[in-house]
């Protein structure tokens, strides 16, 4: 399998309706988790060039609500790949188009696996880290690795 290109980041731009509010009026975590799903995956499917399912989340982080009405920006990169899975960072930020204003909203981590037309995980390119920050980010998705498989043998 040859090496994968250098990720891109992959940008959904949403404004999100009164029917998406919890009580508070903020926008519910489960639509903003949508989004990040819905960038994790075109990510994903750019860098593989497969199908590919959601095959799990972690670290979701909300950092501060979203408005009914604001402008939402997920951006969703590959940060570090296995034989058929990519981890996926994702970065909502909200921007409030009359004040001129975007601030983080929330991050996360999405794992997406490649599969084939049987659903079965199928193999893809390996990702080379370029820049000190992508060695850093592969470094760290080695060891996040290393904790899910002893989480997974106990
Ligand atoms: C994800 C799925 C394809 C994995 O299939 P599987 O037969 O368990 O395959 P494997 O155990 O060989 O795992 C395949 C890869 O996924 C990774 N993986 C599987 N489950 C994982 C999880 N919960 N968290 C992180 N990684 C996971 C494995 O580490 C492996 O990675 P690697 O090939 O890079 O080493 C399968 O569990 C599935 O189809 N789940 C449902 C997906 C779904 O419906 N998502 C929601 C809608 S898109």
């Amino acid at each position: 399998m040859p090496h994968g290109k250098s990720p891109r980041e992959n940008t959904l731009i949403e404004t999100l309706l009164p029917k998406d509010t919890n009580a508070s009026g903020h926008i519910f975590g489960g639509v903003v988790m949508s989004l990040m799903d819905k960038a994790a995956a075109v990510a994903s499917w750019r860098y593989s060039k497969q199908r590919v399912v959601t095959a799990g989340a972690e670290e979701i982080t909300f950092v501060t609500p979203i408005h009914v009405g604001e402008v939402v920006r997920a951006s969703a990169t590959v940060i570090y790949t296995g034989r058929t899975s990519m981890d996926v960072e994702v970065i909502v930020e909200a921007e409030n188009i009359f004040e001129e204003s975007s601030r983080l909203a929330a991050t996360g981590l999405f794992i997406m696996v490649a599969v084939d037309d049987q659903g079965k995980p199928t193999p893809i390119p390996q990702w080379q880290p370029d820049t000190e920050e992508e060695k850093k980010k592969h470094k760290e998705g080695l060891e996040r690795r290393k904790i899910r498989e002893q989480k997974k043998s106990r």
